[in-house]
């Protein structure tokens, strides 16, 4: 903490005199989740507060596809993230290009697209979803087939859910393909009484032997009203740390796996961009009307 301090200060200090607010995702380090941040959240909590604020600037604690889904909501606003070389490894695996070439081999069929994809993806895309409300997404469009791109494994677990047929494209996290259903039954099997409780960009074997699945803000509250004595996130390793001391007696066993991209955001890199205005978000004109369309529809959607 006294390491800390004097950035905390700092980056409160300038947040106030700049008129900027701080919009972090579960995923950030403590310090940044729970000393600087105005606003913490899953990527949907994320996208529809980022409607609602009023402040002139926002700084965006996360990857680079959350930033700009702000910027594409907020576009008269600035958007800053403390490090533009946070990416995603799922908003890597596809291309506008390719969307193109799906629709070109699949006519007629809806196009989901979940929101960790950068906006040139979003804007070959009919309505983006994002791991808490992928099912409803897909179950709320008028056709029997649905292409729900690029996470392979989320479009699997969702496919469980529905009676539509999903196709999909093979994006992966590479935080959650590491996970095995193996090494969490080991863990079931040295304590049968853990909870475990995964991330829906596991392999859907992963989901077989958990708990519950559900977007990083519907794991959070989950272990929040149960409470469990030992509990295992199957997801990146700083939502333990973020939420251990809300939930007092709850032990948290690893593992974890690390995201290097999330892990890029730093308090140091959060008050340079305060005082340099670096590094600002922007969206080429052509493709943000139809990028924040796919987004607005996704938010408007009544689940
Ligand atoms: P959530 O939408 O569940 O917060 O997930 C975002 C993400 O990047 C998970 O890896
Ligand atoms: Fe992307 Fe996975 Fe990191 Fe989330 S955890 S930002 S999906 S690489």
């Amino acid at each position: 903490w006294p390491v800390y301090a004097p950035y905390v200060h700092a980056i409160n200090r300038l947040k106030k005199e700049r008129n900027a607010v701080i919009l972090a995702h579960n995923y950030q380090t403590p310090d940044i989740f729970h000393c600087v941040s105005d606003i913490v959240g899953d990527s949907l909590q994320l996208a529809r507060d980022a409607t609602k604020v009023e402040a002139e600037i926002i700084i965006q604690c996360g990857v680079h596809f959350m930033a700009e889904t702000s910027k594409l909501l907020n576009p008269e606003k600035t958007i800053l993230i403390p490090d533009s070389r946070a990416g995603c490894s799922l908003s890597e695996s596809i291309t506008g290009a390719d969307v193109r070439e799906l629709k070109r081999r699949y006519p007629g069929v809806p196009v989901v697209t979940y929101v960790n994809t950068s906006a040139d993806v979003k804007a070959e895309t009919d309505i983006c979803c994002t791991s808490a409300n992928a099912v409803d997404v897909v179950e709320s469009l008028d056709s029997d087939t649905v292409l729900c791109i690029p996470d392979e494994y989320l479009a699997m677990n969702v496919a469980r859910r529905t009676n539509k047929k999903i196709l999909t494209w093979a994006g992966h996290c590479e935080v959650h393909e590491r996970f095995t259903a193996d090494e969490l039954l080991a863990y079931r099997e040295a304590d049968p009484t853990i909870e475990i409780v995964a991330h829906p960009e596991c392999h859907p074997s992963v989901l077989d032997v958990s708990d519950y699945s559900g977007s990083t803000a519907g794991m959070i509250n989950y272990v929040k009203t149960k409470k469990p004595a030992r509990v295992l996130l199957v997801t990146e390793c700083s939502m333990a740390s973020n939420i251990q001391s809300e939930v007092e007696g709850v032990d948290f066993v690893k593992p974890c796996n690390l995201c290097p991209h999330m892990k890029r955001i730093t308090l140091p890199k959060i008050l340079d961009s305060l005082l340099f205005m670096t590094e600002e978000v922007k969206v080429d004109p052509a493709i943000a009307g139809p990028a924040r369309l796919a987004v607005e529809r996704m938010i408007n959607l009544k689940a």
